[in-house]
């Protein structure tokens, strides 16, 4: 048994060598076999069709890296117009992306033939990917993870005279620089900046198409109002080097309809309540209940509409300044009806004398009797607060009349102030609202 497993082992190795002998001359048989053989001709299709013949023709070495013109000192002109179809816009990032056709088409003098040798072919359809292109590239792209070089990847139609039309669907994301401050009544606008990436004018120069933006086909959005746009062609030129590009500007509105109701309404309500608890009697309990309702309501509104609105604009919105104000306002009301309290509650404690003569002195001006004294005719010794639950004050009657009286004019004087302050706070804070109308 020792012996017989390296006998096996030795039976192997010389067995091996000669198993793989055998195995490659089978092989080398076999492949002599397949030359032998009588190999099919590849189909010969380009007699017979001419499209074939063209394609062979006119792609055999042609190289889509060089720039497609005879003569170098010639410009290959690109015109270029969008047909957008929607919309969208990102408060957020700032964006505003356009889902839209491009029509772009320029002449490739190394591709044109003459269609009398093609059996009347006179346009062919190929893959942008086969062609030279112009590097078109968006300047203010929001994302730039959007490669730019694959940006006009579509089939194309090329035409006998070299043509090249080319009509990609693209989304462009472009940086908006936004301004809230007239929110929601906002207009933004928007560009986009399209041009070479490397090549000069005199080397690709970009024109627009006779309609350089043709928004017939274009679904308005629900959110934003289209209300104008318009397109440029800047050459900004660097040192010897013209540097062509072309701008689209997008010019659109908020649709303010919703937010107005739920928003800008309850802004002139509120301010409304503020003035109205003014004239309450600010002994009165309603007064302050009122009052603390107010600022609840402004204090929720504020809250409700922080989340509500854009937060990256550098100018904060007036309406969320107008609200804040007018919490102030409010504020200052609540505390104004405190101490008005606290006022009418000294009780038996003689007024000072300036306060008196003061006092006495509106309430015998004829317009101050008008606002103070309707329940109070001069000469009246027998006062009685107006609320007839409350006991007469018959024991000190002028100085009560004037703690009174004092608390009214105060009163009144708030109420025209605060009146005042939000007719200025309306003037300044309010948004601008110019409702454009669209323009499509
Ligand atoms: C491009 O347009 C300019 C004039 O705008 C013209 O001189 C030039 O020949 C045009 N180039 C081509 C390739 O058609
Ligand atoms: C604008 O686009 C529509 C279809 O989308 C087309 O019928 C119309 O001819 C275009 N207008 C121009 C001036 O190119
Ligand atoms: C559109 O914008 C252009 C350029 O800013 C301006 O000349 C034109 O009057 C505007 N049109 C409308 C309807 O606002
Ligand atoms: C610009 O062009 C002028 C004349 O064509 C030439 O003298 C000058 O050297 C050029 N400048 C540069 C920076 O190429």
């Amino acid at each position: 048994m020792r012996l017989s497993i390296p006998s096996a082992n030795l039976i192997v190795a010389l067995a091996l060598p000669l198993l793989l002998i055998v195995i490659s001359v089978a092989n080398m048989a076999g492949a002599a076999s397949i030359f032998d053989r009588d190999a099919p001709e590849c189909k010969v299709l380009s007699d017979k069709s001419p499209e074939l013949r063209l394609k062979l023709s006119l792609f055999c070495k042609y190289d889509k890296s060089v720039r497609p013109v005879i003569s170098k000192s010639t410009p290959i002109n690109v015109t270029v117009g969008l047909s957008p179809k929607f919309m969208e816009f990102d408060s957020d990032k700032n964006q505003f992306i356009l889902h839209s056709w491009m029509l772009i088409s320029w002449k490739d003098e190394h591709l044109g033939w003459d269609p009398d040798d093609y059996d009347g072919i006179d346009s062919l359809r190929i893959e942008s990917d086969d062609l030279w292109l112009p590097d078109i590239s968006v300047f203010n792209s929001g994302d730039l993870s959007v490669s730019q070089s694959t940006l006009l990847r579509a089939m194309c139609k090329l035409s006998y005279t070299g043509l090249v039309v080319c009509v990609p669907a693209l989304k462009f994301v472009a940086l908006c620089s936004t301004d809230y401050a007239d929110w929601p009544y906002d207009l933004q606008n928007c560009f986009i900046l399209m041009g070479s990436w490397t090549q000069t004018g005199a080397e690709v120069n970009f024109n627009f198409r006779r309609k350089s933006i043709n928004m017939s086909s274009f679904q308005e959005s629900k959110l934003w109002l289209v209300t104008n746009y318009t397109s440029r062609k800047v050459t900004p030129k660097l040192k010897n080097d013209s540097f062509p590009f072309l701008s689209f500007q997008f010019e659109i509105q908020r649709h303010s309809g919703i937010i107005q109701a739920v928003h800008i309404s309850p802004l002139i309500v509120l301010a409304i309540l503020t003035l109205t608890l003014l004239w309450l009697d600010s002994r009165s309990t309603e007064r302050l209940v009122l009052a603390a309702v107010t600022f609840i309501c402004h204090l929720l509104c504020l809250y409700n509409l922080h989340w509500l609105i854009p937060s990256n604009g550098l100018t904060p919105p007036h309406v969320l300044l107008f609200y804040r104000d007018s919490m102030i306002i409010t504020t200052f009301a609540i505390v104004l009806t405190t101490l008005l309290r606290k006022l009418q509650s000294t009780r038996g404690i003689p007024a000072p004398i300036w306060i008196e003569s003061s006092v006495s002195f509106v309430a015998n001006n004829p317009a101050g009797r008008w606002l103070l004294l309707e329940d109070w005719p001069p000469g009246n010794s027998k006062v009685t607060s107006s609320d007839d639950d409350r006991e007469p004050i018959e024991a000190m009657p002028m100085k009560i009349d004037n703690w009174r009286r004092l608390a009214l004019i105060i009163d009144w004087l708030a109420l025209f102030a605060l009146t005042f302050t939000y007719l200025l706070l309306f003037l300044s804070r309010i948004p601008r609202v110019e409702y454009k109308k669209s323009i499509l």
